[in-house]
């Protein structure tokens, strides 16, 4: 049915709202007429506001817009930070606010690092810190995340990111090749929370983990042959259901996220080395490619901010559609 208001209101001019406050303080004023503070909103059709003078896409959020977002002097961990998906964590988590460490086996992180670390303090009016730590070596996993807590009196957020991926066929798999792989990808990760629950549980401000996990934690891949990575990432995925079963109570969270591929330079490698996987990988999701690790930017924020604040035991795929096929 044809509604006969339409010409009417299309023929009403565009408004500009006014928004008028009294501000109670200024109502002690010995005159007579308190002052009013009046601000001019415009707003859109979709009902957002812009304040007056203000561009839509000013650079600068301002710490009102999705505050639950901000890190900001939050002091987070990043496992596996010297390089790839770690690395561009950690330059989310700074963008938000965060003070920044990450940890890795290498003895130098990526010549990418310096330039974000300079960002951090140039910039964003942040840090990025380096620690030469093996996820396996866990006294001192525990020396340096208690050091790192110390000396800020709290830790707020781990993402654990450090892992290795070997491709054998499952009858050639030497128990001693499996045996690393879940060292790293398993009790390193496991280790790594760890040292960061007791921190977290002494400081007393709770606090919130994301374990990075992989789709081949919940299938197997097609044309890539990696049976202990993808044990491991399953065992990553189910640790995290059960720290958060046990951390819940000192409102500590755990997630993981669960990628699918992501160009990362051990990728680039394969490639060269299996062209044809180049072709073919992408052909396997909903979206016809692969992923960026800046893709992944917004979960690691979301996972560590308050904004998931009552998510934990969940696992966040991001994989383009690979695993619902
Ligand atoms: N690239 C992908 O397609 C993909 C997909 C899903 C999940 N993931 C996962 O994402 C994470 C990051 O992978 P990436 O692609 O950036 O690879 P990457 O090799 O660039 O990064 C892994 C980092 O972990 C560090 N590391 C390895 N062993 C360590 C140890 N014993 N102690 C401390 N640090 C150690 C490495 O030095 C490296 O900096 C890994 O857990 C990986 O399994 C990657």
């Amino acid at each position: 049915m044809a509604s006969t208001s339409r010409p009417l209101l299309r023929a009403l001019p565009r408004i500009s709202h006014t928004v008028c406050a009294i501000r109670p303080s200024l109502i002690t004023s010995t005159r007579a007429t308190p002052r009013v503070i009046c601000s001019q909103q415009r707003f859109s059709s979709d009902g957002s506001s812009t304040p007056a003078g203000k561009s839509a896409d000013a650079p600068f959020l301002g710490t009102t817009r999705l505050p639950e977002f901000s890190l900001k002097d939050k002091v987070v961990l990043v496992s596996g930070g010297a390089r790839g998906l770690g690395l561009t964590q950690a330059e989310a988590l700074l963008e938000a606010g965060a003070i920044v460490y990450a940890l890795d086996v290498l003895q130098e992180p990526s010549p990418g690092f310096h330039n974000i670390a300079s960002r951090a303090e140039k910039e964003l009016g942040t840090s990025l810190h380096y620690r030469q730590v093996d996820v396996r070596d866990v006294p001192n996993l525990n020396k340096t995340v208690s050091e790192i807590a110390d000396k800020h009196g709290r830790l707020d957020g781990l993402i654990a990111a450090a892992g290795i991926q070997q491709e054998t066929p499952a009858l050639e798999y030497s128990a001693e090749d499996a045996n690393r792989m879940f060292a790293v990808n398993i009790t390193g990760v496991f280790m790594t929370a760890q040292a960061v629950a007791k921190q977290m549980i002494k400081f007393g401000n709770g606090g919130s983990i994301a374990l990075i996990a992989s789709m081949s934690g919940t299938i197997a891949n097609r044309g890539l042959i990696c049976p202990a990575y993808n044990a491991s990432k399953a065992g990553v995925i189910q640790l995290g259901r059960n720290l958060a079963s046990e951390w819940g109570e000192y409102n500590i969270r755990v997630n993981t996220i669960s990628p699918g591929y992501i160009v990362t330079k051990m990728v680039e490698n394969l490639f060269v080395e299996f062209p044809e996987r180049q072709t073919e990988w992408p052909k396997q999701n909903m979206l016809g490619r692969l992923s960026a690790p800046k893709e992944y930017r917004g979960a690691g924020v979301f996972l560590i901010s308050d904004a998931s604040s009552f998510m934990t035991g969940s696992d966040l795929r991001i994989d383009g559609g690979h695993s619902s096929w």
